[in-house]
C-alpha cells in the first residue's frame, strides 16, 4: 500500500517537514498545499530536483488550496497559520490561527477521513485542543507536535553542557508548549543511562532548563520570524513514528482524560506513537515539585484555550 502524508502550509516549517519525509522516505508520496499561488508547487518542483542529488524515492507535489489532491492522506501534519515574530508569545497568535487552523483540518478531513491529524501552528496546545473539540475524531488521531520539539532542543542544550553525542543523551519535556508552560524533566535526563544530576551541578541544570524553555524565542530574535528546521523535524519525526508504527515514546500534546489529573485540555505527556496514533499514554512517576509545575502549565493552557471562545472559534 503506498503511503501517502499531506502537509498543509509550506512556509518554512512545512516545507522543511515536507522536505524531511521526503528525503527519509517517511512515505510514498508528499503533498504539500499552500493558499500562496505557486509557492507550494514551486517548493516541490525544487525539492524534487535534488532527489537525484540526494537519492530518496518518495515523490512531492504541490497544490495551491487543491484539497482533492491530498485525498487518502494517511497523515495530515496542518502547519498554516502566522508565525510569531520577536517579542510575541506563541499564545497572541490565537485570533489568527485558530480560524485558519479549523478550517483547513475541515477541509483536509474531507477527503481524508480516517487520516490521522498532527497539529504544529501556535499557539499548539490550543490549537490541538481545538482540533479535538472541533473536528469530531476520536482523541488517538489527534497530536500536537510540541514535545517532540522541545524535548530535543533540551537534548541539545543538554549535550552542550555536558559536552557530549547529543544522540547518546536522553530527555523529556512535558507541559505546555510555551515559554513558560514547557517542564524539562531533569530529573528523567540521562546521557548513557546516567542521570545527567550526576555529571552536571544543580546550577549548569537549571541553565539547560531555561535556556530549553526559551529555545523558540532565542530563535525568533535571531531569524526574525518562528525557527522552522527544528521545528519541520519535529513534525517528520512524529509521522515517522505513526506511519512506520514505531512505538516510540515521543512527549505530544494529547488529550487528556484524567491522566496527570488533568481533564478537557490537549498538554504535553509522553505518548507511545503507532499506526494508530496515540497508542497509549505514559503515566510518570511524576514528584510533588513536577506534579506542581505540571498543573501550573495546564493553568496557563487552560487559560489560553478560554481564548478560542472569546474569538469565536468554539
Ligand atoms: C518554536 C515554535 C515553532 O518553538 O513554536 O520554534
Amino acid at each position: 500500500m503506498m503511503s501517502k502524508v499531506t502537509v498543509v502550509g509550506a512556509g518554512n516549517v512545512g516545507a522543511t517537514c515536507a522536505n524531511v519525509l521526503a528525503f527519509n522516505e517517511v512515505a510514498d508520496e508528499v503533498i504539500m498545499l499552500d493558499v500562496k499561488e505557486g509557492v507550494s508547487e514551486g517548493k516541490a518542483i525544487d525539492m524534487m530536483q535534488t532527489a537525484q542529488l540526494l537519492g530518496f524515492d518518495s515523490t512531492l507535489v504541490g497544490c495551491t488550496n487543491d484539497y482533492e489532491k491530498t485525498a487518502n492522506s494517511d497523515v495530515i501534519v496542518i502547519t498554516s497559520g502566522i508565525p510569531r515574530k520577536p517579542g510575541m508569545t506563541r499564545e497572541e497568535l490565537i485570533g489568527v490561527n485558530a480560524g485558519i487552523v479549523k478550517s483547513v483540518a475541515q477541509s483536509a478531513l474531507k477527503y481524508s477521513p480516517n487520516a490521522i491529524l498532527v497539529v504544529i501552528s501556535n499557539p499548539m496546545d490550543t490549537m490541538t485542543y481545538l482540533a479535538l473539540k472541533s473536528l469530531g475524531l476520536p482523541k488517538n488521531r489527534i497530536i500536537g507536535m510540541g514535545g517532540a520539539l522541545d524535548s530535543s532542543r533540551f537534548k541539545y542544550y543538554l549535550s552542550k553542557a555536558i559536552g557530549c553525542n547529543a544522540n547518546e543523551v536522553e530527555g523529556m519535556v512535558i507541559g505546555g508548549h510555551g515559554d513558560t508552560t514547557m517542564i524539562p524533566l531533569a530529573r528523567f535526563a540521562t546521557y548513557k543511562g546516567l542521570p545527567v544530576s550526576g555529571l552536571l551541578s544543580a546550577e549548569k541544570i537549571e541553565e539547560v532548563i531555561k535556556a530549553t524553555m526559551v529555545g523558540g524565542a532565542t530563535l525568533t530574535g535571531l531569524l526574525g520570524t518562528s525557527a522552522w528546521y527544528a521545528p519541520g523535524a519535529a513534525g517528520a519525526f512524529v509521522v515517522e513514528a505513526i506511519l512506520h508504527n514505531q512505538m516510540k515514546m515521543v512527549p505530544c500534546s494529547v488529550a487528556l482524560e484524567g491522566e496527570y489529573g488533568q481533564k478537557d485540555i490537549c498538554c504535553g505527556v509522553p505518548v507511545i506513537l503507532g499506526r494508530n496514533g496515540i497508542e497509549k499514554i505514559i503515566e510518570l512517576p511524576l514528584n510533588d515539585d513536577e506534579k506542581a509545575k505540571f498543573e501550573a502549565s495546564a493553568a496557563a493552557v487552560r487559560g489560553t484555550n478560554a481564548a478560542l471562545k472569546e474569538v469565536g472559534a468554539l
